[in-house]
């Protein structure tokens, strides 16, 4: 561990106060904690950038953020998706100035180097003249490359190019993305180009909620439960979710996290049977993963295991994160007809300074499945979910409160607690890796996110 000292003399490993499992407010608001973790956490770990299908041609790109750096994630010749930043190194003007395009040749506004897709250097105009031969070689002037991997088609990017693998990265948690990620021969893609906007907020909020918060749901969604058709609990018109607070919950050591939530009781209303009597296959029959038809359960058979299938016929993962700043979401929905539609969701809360956050919201679908099925799941995406979703409308709400708490001269000296600690440990047979625990939802999976955050801010460069 390395000691940092922050400028009003607080020892930087004492944001995160583990005997206690107490954090200090402030880190939701002081810019000079944000600085740090920029480099420390952003410029660490395997971030988010989209999905392979927003740049399927030869030439696309996308124009997206690595913490504070802007990044241009294209599509080279040779198929490769390449990620540069996106910065000219002639004079430090920003060379793509749009958000999404197709071009061979990325060339600056400014004085007009240009770049290929796979950020090498093609020439400077009147280069003659101008350097007389006298410029550097060209493989010292291309954009800053930072390493990539495609997982389930979503791509993620980190700077730290000699640090863990991806999978490394996801350890243990990886048992349960696959059984979402990596569940169809032909994955996922984006149904569209994703919401974006702004929230006065500092990613932590958003991002510490993301490692399987659920027990917010009870009150600050409480409307889920009084609303009918959305009601959480398949029955409708009941306020009472609490049945769906129970479950399994799952942290890892790099602070990725998942909700699993028993779909016992929507398999018995839909079926009229008890789900314990009923085979993996019957359970998948009566009710498909999200997005899944059933045309294309035997893909499942043939990538998942038999454990894996288990779990997602049983206490599937539904919602959770992947550190530091993704959502994932995998819903099942109920509808007015009694039928249950599928929501499969990422989330990405981009940092743009400690009390800033850009909202970036990915809806995805199997690309097997039918049109109408991926109508129907965009236009029930955007009613719940992002900009315009009655969800996610009050998720966003919190987040700006504890931001300008947390600046408060008292409020910022303040703490946040999380107190309620699993004392279960894993259900009898439950074949998942990981740090596991049953029961009523509680603070453990936000607990191991900010240990994951405390331990990448104060470790060695
Ligand atoms: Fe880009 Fe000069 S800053 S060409
Ligand atoms: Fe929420």
């Amino acid at each position: 561990k390395a000691s940092y000292t922050l400028a009003d003399g607080t020892p930087l490993s004492d944001l995160v106060r583990v005997p206690t499992r107490e954090v200090q407010m402030r880190a939701l608001s002081d810019p000079e904690i944000y600085q740090l973790e920029m480099d420390r956490v952003f410029g660490k770990t395997w971030l988010l950038l989209g999905h392979e299908s927003e740049v399927p041609n030869s030439g696309d790109f996308v124009v997206r953020d690595m913490g504070s750096d802007s990044v241009i994630v294209a599509r080279a010749k040779d198929g490769n998706i390449h990620v540069s930043l996106n910065v000219c190194p002639h004079r430090g003007m920003r060379i793509s100035t749009v958000d999404a395009g197709n071009t061979q040749i990325h060339k600056c506004i400014y004085h007009g180097w240009a770049f290929k897709p796979s950020g090498e250097f093609i020439g400077a105009p009147v280069e003659k003249e101008c350097m007389h031969g006298k410029m550097m070689p060209k493989e010292d002037l291309g954009l800053p490359q930072a390493r990539v991997t495609l997982y389930g088609g979503i791509i993620f990017a980190t700077w730290d190019l000699e640090g863990p693998s991806f999978e490394e990265f996801l350890g243990d948690a990886k048992w349960y993305f696959d059984t979402l990620f990596e569940r169809s021969d032909k994955g996922l893609e984006v149904l569209g180009p994703p919401q974006r906007f702004i929230v006065r907020a500092n990613w932590k909020a958003a991002g510490e909620q993301s490692a399987a918060d659920g027990y917010h749901t009870l009150t600050l969604h409480r409307w889920l439960g009084e609303v009918g058709n959305y009601s959480k609990s398949g029955e409708g018109g009941s306020a009472d979710l609490s049945p769906e607070m129970y479950g399994v919950e799952v942290s890892s050591p790099h602070g990725h996290a998942l909700r699993c939530i028993d779909l016992g009781r929507k398999i018995r209303k839909l079926t009229g049977l008890d789900p314990s009597e009923l085979t993996v296959d019957q359970k998948l029959e009566a009710l498909p993963p999200p997005g899944m038809t059933h045309e294309m359960l035997p893909q499942l058979r043939k990538r998942l295991s038999e454990e894996q299938l288990e779990v997602m016929v049983s206490m599937p993962p539904q919602v959770g994160g992947i550190f530091p700043n993704v959502l994932f979401a995998f819903v099942y929905i109920p509808q007015a007809d009694g039928s249950v539609l599928g929501l499969t969701l990422l989330h990405a809360y981009v940092p743009k300074g400690p009390d800033q956050l850009e909202f970036v919201n990915w809806v995805l679908a199997e690309k097997d499945a039918p049109q109408e099925l991926k109508d129907r799941m965009l236009m029930q995406s955007i009613q719940l979910f992002g900009t315009s979703g009655m969800v996610e409308q009050d998720d966003s709400d919190t987040w700006p409160h504890m931001t300008l708490a947390a600046k408060g001269a008292r409020g910022r000296r303040s703490t946040l607690k999380y107190q309620a600690v699993y004392e279960t440990g894993a259900p009898a047979g439950w074949p998942g890796p990981g740090i596991v625990n049953e029961g009523f939802t509680k603070d453990d999976t936000q607990w191991h996110w900010w240990l994951y955050w405390n331990e990448l801010m104060n470790a060695k460069a």
